[in-house]
């Protein structure tokens, strides 16, 4: 092609070619979608399409839709989804054969005895099961059946959900549904199918059930009853990764697969996504790649849930990889690339997106309220972390020759304290990094210190407690955390720039943490990585 030098005509950027996920993850695993309807926009079958090579029908194959009354099975829908998906050379998994939602009462209502029960759930997993043979690959035989806070995970039968299955039947409903998927359908891999399984004691749950269950039946049809542990996926900005491959790695252990069944990455509020949110999600679905690519061995298929943030179950967090108008977003890049995502966007995503704000000289007094706070900048302390939006807040700083004041006052608080670790009780925390240093490990300038509303105190390192002191008020639904916080590696000036955050904890009356409000970090690492702090600026 000729160039054009000299040419006065403006370049003209090529169009941008996007390799597909699906080529790109080839030889690691399938990559999945929902299947939402069985008429799809040519938007939305093009993203399924081009970067998918597997599907799963968002809602149609659930039991309600498939026999909303006895004996009246109705697969027209779900066939034109399976027949299209099937079409496009795609696999179709099957999702799903028991759950405690979108199933008709019918089946394991009030009334209805262990004998009926037990024949509706088998008919049920039989005749869907025979169905659709031949044309799905696997089968969520089982949906959610453990509770999220198994107070003793030792003991998985008394985990279960006390779902009407559960109460009509008892625990052996478990393997009752599993051995007549086996039954009908013996080519498909079934799975157990559930969310949170990055918290350790619901992953430990369910790891005993499926290996006790294994162990019962290790030759029903040729192989253990249970071939595969499916994780949901439904993850935040706040998510460990370290518990999603602890997870991984766990079930991994008893020999079955692992497919991640419905992953979605909730990031922004009120169906808006910051630019910086937008990066943290990039980030997260770029480290759960790599966590995926390094277990490909035990991993089957990585299925999204939603082809894009406007038509996702959570439309409101902004949680897909395709935006409203199915563009790409950082999401879909993360996870396309994560090394070279992380590689650019880690520190300068963190630093340009970090807020600044104000901090005064002046020194207060602790107890009671001290009119100098009043010349210090409010600061909001109001994004949440969690899905939940729990208390929220507001942090006033100071500053002086040997310390910094930080004065928290806490909004919608329920005051639960009951829980032993204190990061679950309502609490606030105060993140610093004194040199600004944006380091992806605590160095000796960094410190976070936490004060619950009855002033309790704890430390990250535990040094950082010297020369703390700390005063809490309770008003109402309110409280009132005054800090002050000894400058350890620094002598502060008039201009300097300090990292800084600020953390709510709020407490559900049952004392579990359910949010987290922060000021600026949302990469939920503030414990160990100093990179997504906001910026204090002390002026004199
Ligand atoms: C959701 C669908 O995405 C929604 O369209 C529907 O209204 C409710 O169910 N766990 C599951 C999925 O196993 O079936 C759920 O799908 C999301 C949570």
């Amino acid at each position: 092609m000729p160039s054009g030098s000299g040419d006065s005509e403006e370049a003209v950027a090529p169009p941008l070619r996007i390799t597909p996920l699906k080529t790109v993850y080839e030889s690691y695993f399938l990559i999945g979608n929902v299947a939402p309807r069985q008429y799809l926009s040519e938007d939305e079958t093009y993203i399924l399409t081009a970067h998918h090579n597997a599907a799963t029908a968002e809602n149609a194959m659930k039991p309600q839709p498939l026999q909303p009354n006895k004996g009246d099975f109705r697969f027209e829908q779900a066939d034109a989804i399976v027949d299209a998906v099937l079409a496009a050379g795609m696999k179709m998994h099957g999702h799903t054969l028991a759950w405690h939602q979108q199933s008709p009462a019918w089946m394991n209502e009030e009334g209805v005895s262990r004998e009926e029960a037990i024949e509706n759930l088998t008919t049920h997993a039989r005749t869907v099961a025979e169905h659709f043979r031949g044309r799905v690959i696997s089968w969520d035989v089982l949906n959610e059946a453990i509770n999220d806070n198994s107070a003793n995970p030792a003991d998985w039968r008394a985990s279960l959900r006390q779902s009407r299955w559960y109460q009509t039947i008892g625990p052996d409903y478990v393997e009752i549904v599993f051995r007549a998927a086996r039954e009908a359908d013996p080519g498909a891999m079934l799975y157990y199918n559930d969310y949170n399984l990055d918290n350790r004691n619901k992953a430990l749950s369910v790891y005993n059930m499926v290996k006790e269950l294994n162990e019962k039946y290790p030759n029903a049809g040729g192989r253990p009853l249970i071939d595969g542990i499916g994780m949901q996926g439904h993850y935040n900005l706040q998510t460990n990764l370290s518990n999603v491959e602890a997870s991984i790695e766990r079930f991994s252990s008893l020999g079955v697969e692992v497919s991640v069944t419905e992953l979605d990455v909730q990031a922004g509020t009120d169906y808006e996504l910051t630019e910086a949110q937008g990066i943290s999600q990039g980030i997260v679905y770029a480290r759960l790649f790599n966590v995926f690519k390094k277990h490909a061995e035990t991993i089957a298929r990585v299925t999204m849930w939603g082809l894009n943030d406007d038509s996702s179950w959570r439309s409101e967090r902004s949680p897909a990889m395709f935006d409203a108008e199915f563009q790409p977003k950082p999401a879909f890049f993360g996870a396309l690339n994560p090394d070279v995502f992380i590689a650019q966007n880690l520190k300068s995503g963190a630093k340009s997106a970090a807020k600044q704000a104000e901090a005064h000289y002046g020194t207060p007094k602790l107890d009671g309220n001290d009119a100098i706070w009043n010349s210090a900048t409010e600061i909001p302390v109001n994004q949440h972390l969690t899905a939940w939006q729990g208390a929220t807040g507001t942090a006033r700083v100071l500053w002086d020759d040997k310390n910094l004041y930080v004065l928290v006052t806490v909004h919608n608080a329920v005051m639960n304290k009951t829980n032993a670790n204190p990061a679950e009780q309502d609490s606030v925390e105060v993140f610093i990094d004194e040199n600004n240093g944006k380091t992806n490990a605590f160095e000796k300038d960094d410190g976070q210190y936490r004060v619950n509303f009855d002033n309790e105190a704890s430390f990250n390192p535990a040094s950082a407690k010297s020369g703390f002191k700390s005063a809490a008020i309770v008003s109402g639904a309110a409280y009132t955390v005054a800090m002050r916080i000894p400058l350890r590696t620094i002598k502060p000036a008039n201009g300097t720039l300090v990292g800084f955050d600020v953390q709510i904890n709020g407490a559900s009356p049952q004392g579990m943490r359910q949010s987290v409000a922060m000021w600026n970090d949302l990469t939920g690492g503030s414990a160990t990585d100093t990179s997504g702090y906001g910026m204090l600026k002390l002026v004199k």
